[in-house]
């Protein structure tokens, strides 16, 4: 059953609007827990635009839900991941200019790279996760880097209006996932989801964990952050009974 981990990035998008100390991402972490998430993520980029070192060294002194980072695959943030251990890494790809992350990782470009990087963090017992496209051949380079896990962008999908060009990109990801199952990956998803298009994908046979960020507190904006997370659950456990 398909689990929600919800991505408190954007609490501190609005925290870092002013330089100040509030809302505290934390916080927010704390309430998803207490409504019973599967996991917190926070995606420490390069640029530190939103999540900053101390909100990562603070979830990691308390939480004791899984928590997820996000990060590039270089050598500042593989010493940050061994330093911090968070409970799950998943590699990303990260351009500066980028308002949002645009595309899925390049294992079959970067494939001895990433593999480094998916050794280095294994090594200390975090389980690696890649975040790529629902492609065959991103699939089977995954595999072979070692990863336990991968990330299904689902970012294509969600911008396809409702209608049959969205049913195909749907049906991707189906068939994906069960190829990454079939060489012995778990499959998480994300990107883009929202409480009108969760449903299909969090049904998918197999589907571990859903990471989703910006819909859940953009709508905890206007009504908290304990009812959006609660709306999200509803739609996942309703698309998965
Ligand atoms: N998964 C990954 C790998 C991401 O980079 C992001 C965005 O930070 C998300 C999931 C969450 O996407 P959204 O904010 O659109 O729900």
């Amino acid at each position: 059953m398909a689990k929600l981990c919800v991505n408190v990035d954007h609490v501190a998008t609005l925290r870092e609007a002013r330089k100040t100390d509030e809302p505290d991402p934390l916080e927010a972490a704390r309430v998803c827990v207490a409504c019973g998430v599967a996991g917190i993520t926070i995606h420490l980029r390069e640029d530190r635009r939103h999540i900053q070192d101390h909100d990562l060294t603070r979830m990691r002194a308390e939480l004791r839900t899984m928590l997820n980072l996000e990060m590039a695959a270089t050598d500042e943030m593989v010493g940050i991941a061994l330093k911090e251990r968070p409970d799950q890494a998943t590699l990303v790809p990260e351009k500066r200019e980028e308002i949002t992350t645009e595309g899925g990782l390049d294992v079959v470009g970067n494939q001895d790279a990433i593999a480094r990087a998916v050794a280095s963090l294994q090594k200390v017992g975090i389980p690696v996760s890649l975040f790529i496209d629902p492609d065959p051949a991103q699939i089977e380079a995954s595999a072979r880097t070692g990863a336990q896990l991968v990330e299904l962008h689902t970012g294509s999908y969600c911008n396809t209006p409702a209608g049959p060009e969205r049913e195909r990109e749907l049906d991707l990801l189906v068939r994906e996932a069960a190829h990454a199952q079939e060489l012995g990956l778990r499959v998480n998803a994300g990107h883009g989801l929202t409480c009108e298009n969760v449903a299909p994908v969090a049904a998918i046979r197999g589907m571990n964990e859903l990471n989703i960020g910006h819909s859940v507190v953009a709508r905890a904006v206007l009504v908290g952050i304990e009812q959006a997370v609660r709306e999200m659950m509803r739609r996942i456990d309703q698309a998965t009974a």
